[in-house]
């Protein structure tokens, strides 16, 4: 029987959340999955870099080399097929993927989305324009979730949350630094541990 789940980390940016998870893989807090594969959908993303020197491999798609969305999922699902993937996880991966796509990975896929859904989600929220909001809303507590991705941006099952108390001075800036360092990098590990124990149990 196979005990690990085989990985792909999708990304776009710095790469913070794959960062935490190749070190959390590294210290023995992913006995059930493996990450295989890191796809980027940016070629200047700083991810790639560190995915490099933990000796992941790369692949880089970009949609305006491809031409379209559909021609852009279509290669993703090639490379992810090719590479006999259990579990996708989105760590800062900003583009939203179609139902066409989602449909195929059933609670197959997971993304972390930096504020306690329902709050400050869904379309247009994203990255720092996240901590934008819940600081113009006055929130005192935010946080971060993992969820399983379906064709509703930030809208299919919850795994795990963490609340972040927000404080009188934050900037977004501080504020995200804040929900990465006590939410984000804890609670993505520790979905994606329990997600790939659940694959390796249900026998894939
Ligand atoms: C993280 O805060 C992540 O939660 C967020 O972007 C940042 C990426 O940082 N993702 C989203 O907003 C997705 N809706 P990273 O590249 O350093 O992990």
């Amino acid at each position: 029987m196979q005990t690990t789940a085989r990985i792909a980390v999708l990304v776009s940016g710095g790469g913070t959340n794959l960062q935490a998870l190749i070190n959390a893989e590294k210290n023995g807090k992913i006995p059930n999955g493996k990450i295989e594969l890191v796809i980027s959908n940016n070629e200047n993303a700083f991810a790639i870099e560190r995915a490099k020197n933990a000796g992941i491999k790369t692949q880089t798609i970009l949609k305006s080399i491809e031409g379209s969305q559909q021609a852009f999922e279509d290669k993703l699902k090639k490379i992810l097929t090719e590479n006999q993937i259990d579990l996708i996880v989105l760590a800062g991966f900003m583009s939203i993927l179609s139902e066409s796509f989602t449909k195929d990975y059933p609670e197959r896929i997971i993304n972390v989305h930096p504020s306690l859904i329902p709050s400050f989600c869904g379309k247009g929220f994203y990255g720092l324009k996240v901590h934008e909001r819940a600081l113009e809303k006055g929130v005192k507590v935010t946080g971060a979730t993992v969820h399983f991705v379906n064709e509703i941006p930030d809208g299919g099952k919850i795994i795990l949350q963490k609340a972040v108390s927000v404080r009188e001075k934050d900037t977004p800036e501080t504020l995200q630094k804040r929900v990465m360092e006590q939410a984000e990098w804890k609670i993505l590990p520790l979905a994606v541990q329990k997600i790939s124990k659940q694959i390796t149990e249900k026998g894939k």
